[in-house]
């Protein structure tokens, strides 16, 4: 039986309008039931295809040439096809999502990069992309203003950086990188990723960050590293945690004075512990958002949730949209059976955010979800009031 979509009315279902090629507009209210929908145009009758995806997320490659200490890239030296990334970056296009969104692995390590960004620019969406910023140059810069923006990696002052990192001198490099940016037309921003390591710097970070790249930039957001089990070790305690939010607290306010815009500022100052919780789980209280805002893709296909982990292996978005496995993962997520979310992480949206709050105050939480991802399959061993409750041994072929 399917859940009530009712609840997700404004994000998944709110009317949507596609031009088509006779110049006729025509406006659709997704059903929340299936990820592409297929509407006529109401004055030639061609099919028009809808999607309530917003953004595409692409991880360009699992290779990268750093190895940060909470990432969880296996760093395969496999780089995404470039003419199977145009084709989904044309289809997201053609289906009305807005955004394409690079990341990695390292997206400057694609060797045809450039080449897949003046593709990304063509098709008049907007481009975004995440980096490590050690490898970009002067001469990037054409490009790089082109970009709806650009969010580069800073996870402390030098040393925490360079021990997150993993690599001696990298946070020269990269605030190398912010001092360039800084004197030229490029959006850009910059993200942390929480942890014990750098729990205690994130103010020093913030300083140095607007004393080498300027009052103009964006303070993206900060992520939480995740628990899985190769970076459990790196969590926060709640002190430590305590310790980073009354820094939060001082960034957003020095943000306030400086006109600098601060990202994920509700959850970060006002449900901060939370989000810091990442050994919790929460799914939404009024369900599930798939199919949801962002979709991802990478060489192993796409997912209609990051997080929930289950990849279509196909070439095609339309196709990977329009097939049963897509059915079956948003079914799945109606009727409850997914309860991967982590807070936060992956939303980005105020009412799914609103959702995991409620489910965190009324005490719903998934406590100690361990996620074993490999290629093609994702292991959730999901523990509840301290007991081992369900395993979910999700394969690309079906439950
Ligand atoms: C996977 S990286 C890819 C882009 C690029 N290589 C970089 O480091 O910016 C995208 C973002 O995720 C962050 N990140 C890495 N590991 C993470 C984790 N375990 N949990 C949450 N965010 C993480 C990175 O710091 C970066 O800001
Ligand atoms: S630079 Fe980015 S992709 Fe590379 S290891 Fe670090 S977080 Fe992962
Ligand atoms: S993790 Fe599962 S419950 Fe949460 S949004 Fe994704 S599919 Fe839905």
């Amino acid at each position: 039986m399917n859940a009530p979509v009712s609840t997700i009315e404004s994000s998944v279902t709110k009317p949507r309008t596609r031009r088509c090629a006779c110049g006729h507009e025509t406006t659709h209210r997704m059903s929340g039931r299936e990820a592409l929908e297929r509407v006529p145009c109401a004055a030639c009758g061609a099919t028009l295809l809808f999607t309530s995806y917003e953004r595409m997320d692409i991880a360009l490659s699992e290779y990268c040439n750093l190895s940060c200490q909470m990432c969880r890239r296996p760093s395969e030296t496999l780089f995404m096809d470039v003419d199977v990334c145009k084709r989904a970056m044309s289809e997201a296009a053609q289906v009305g999502v807005g955004i394409v969104s690079f990341s990695g692995g390292e997206p400057w390590v694609h060797p045809k990069i450039v080449q897949l960004l003046e593709h990304a620019f063509s098709l008049g969406v907007k481009v975004q992309m995440v980096s490590n910023g050690t490898l970009l140059k002067e001469k990037h810069l054409p490009l790089l203003e082109q970009l709806d923006c650009l969010t580069i990696s800073v996870d402390g002052s030098e040393a925490a950086h360079d021990k997150i990192r993993q690599r001696q001198g990298t946070w020269r490099r990269t605030m190398q990188t912010i001092q360039m940016l800084a004197g030229s037309k490029v959006q850009w921003g910059t993200n942390t990723v929480m942890q014990r390591d750098n729990y205690d710097v994130l103010w020093d970070s913030f300083r140095a960050i607007q004393e080498i790249g300027g009052f103009k930039y964006a303070y993206c957001g900060f992520s939480h590293v995740e628990v899985v089990p190769e970076t459990a070790h790196l969590q926060m305690t709640p002190e430590e945690s305590r310790a980073a939010h009354e820094q939060l607290v001082r960034i957003e306010a020095a943000c306030r004075q400086t006109n600098t815009w601060f990202n994920d500022r509700e959850m970060l100052l006002h449900h901060f512990d939370t989000y810091a919780q990442k050994g919790k789980r929460y799914r939404p209280k009024d369900g599930c958002k798939i199919p949801q805002k962002f979709i991802g893709f990478s060489d192993h296909g796409f997912y209609l949730c990051w997080h929930q982990g289950r990849n279509i292996r196909m070439d095609s978005l339309v196709d990977a949209l329009s097939s049963d496995l897509a059915r079956d993962i948003v079914r799945e997520g109606l009727e409850k059976r997914c309860v991967a979310c982590n807070c936060f992480n992956y939303a980005w949206d105020d009412e799914w955010n609103a959702g995991i709050m409620a489910s965190a105050a009324a005490g719903e939480s998934v406590e100690g979800v361990v996620a074993l991802r490999t290629p093609d399959r994702v292991k959730l061993r999901l523990v509840t009031g301290g007991s081992v409750g369900n395993t979910l041994d999700l394969h690309d072929d079906g439950v």
